[in-house]
């Protein structure tokens, strides 16, 4: 049982970086010079994913003309002789095979991935949040396809956050499994308060799921905010099968609120080899 297909909900309106998300998809946002969504798809493939299915909304067609072929740049970069850049821009759509779905209300991310069902059909998949990017030595969905190849049940990445966000978060409770990194989830709460989160282990956007989601994706009711929550459907789901959480290994940029995003753009523009010479001399430069 491979995990060949990963879906990318990316319909949502991205509200907390207006006005740049008026009229560009948050998912094109760049950290330093490539878009978040173009990372995220990059771990992706290195865990050996083959099929890439977006789910889209209004306003987004920016990410399909990225991952497509752009005839008009790529004939001026050849005669202008440009071969770096050339391939650079002709890597982008011959990276992997994408499709799109489009989710015609903003109802959640359990209806985003719902979306989703014809396109994956009868198979474990695996969903992928874009605004979570997580740096590691083995991709982390590598790492949780390895605990799917023992379990064979549905995988959650887990993260421990401060006592006061998990209210930011969709948060388990469990049972420690016998490898201190695996957990037998017992129960799942989105966003909970602090004094009501059942555990400090966030739920993070890397998802290994089994294909009985949908049918409980379903059933799921919309919350008070009129959204079917894939943590409400997973709940239900966990009446009938278990689901297991995984602490993975790796460095984890929350690229979705502000600051966070400014984090990762400092760090990943530090790492770069061609601007983080001068960019590490300017930030001391700066007299903080
Ligand atoms: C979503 C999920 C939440 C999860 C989070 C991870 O929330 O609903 O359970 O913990 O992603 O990033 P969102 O960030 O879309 O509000």
């Amino acid at each position: 049982m491979r995990i060949r297909k990963a879906v990318f909900p990316a319909a949502g309106l991205g509200t907390r970086f207006l006005p740049a998300t008026k009229a560009q998809p948050k998912e094109m946002l760049p950290l330093v010079d490539k878009p978040v969504i173009q990372y995220v798809i990059e771990e992706a493939m290195a865990s050996g994913i083959e099929n890439i299915i977006i789910v889209t909304g209004r306003g987004k067609n920016a990410i399909e003309d990225h991952f497509d072929v752009s005839f008009e740049l790529e004939r001026t970069l050849a005669e202008r002789n440009q071969k770096e850049l050339l391939k650079l821009v002709r890597d982008i759509s011959s990276m992997i095979h994408v499709s799109y779905v489009r989710q015609k209300e903003p109802l959640g991310l359990g209806h985003a991935v719902l979306c989703a069902k014809e396109m994956v059909g009868n198979e474990p998949f695996a969903v992928f949040l874009g605004d979570d990017i997580i740096e590691s030595r083995v991709p982390a969905m590598s790492q949780m396809m390895k605990v799917f190849a023992r379990r064979r049940c549905s995988i959650l990445a887990v993260e421990p956050v401060p006592n006061e966000r998990t209210r930011d978060y969709g948060v388990i409770a469990h049972n420690r499994g016998a490898r201190g990194d695996i957990y037998q989830v017992t129960d799942l709460v989105e966003k909970p308060l602090p004094e009501e989160a059942p555990s400090n282990l966030a739920i993070i956007g890397r998802y290994i799921l089994t294909p009985e989601i949908f049918s409980h994706l379903e059933k799921t009711r919309p919350d008070a905010k009129g959204e079917i929550q894939l943590t409400n459907g997973l709940r239900s789901l966990l009446k009938k099968q278990p689901i297991a959480a995984y602490r993975f290994q790796g460095k984890r940029f929350d690229t979705g609120n502000k600051l966070g995003f400014l984090k990762a753009t400092v760090e990943f523009a530090l790492k770069r080899k061609d601007l983080g010479p001068g960019f590490r001399e300017y930030l001391k430069s700066l007299k903080l």
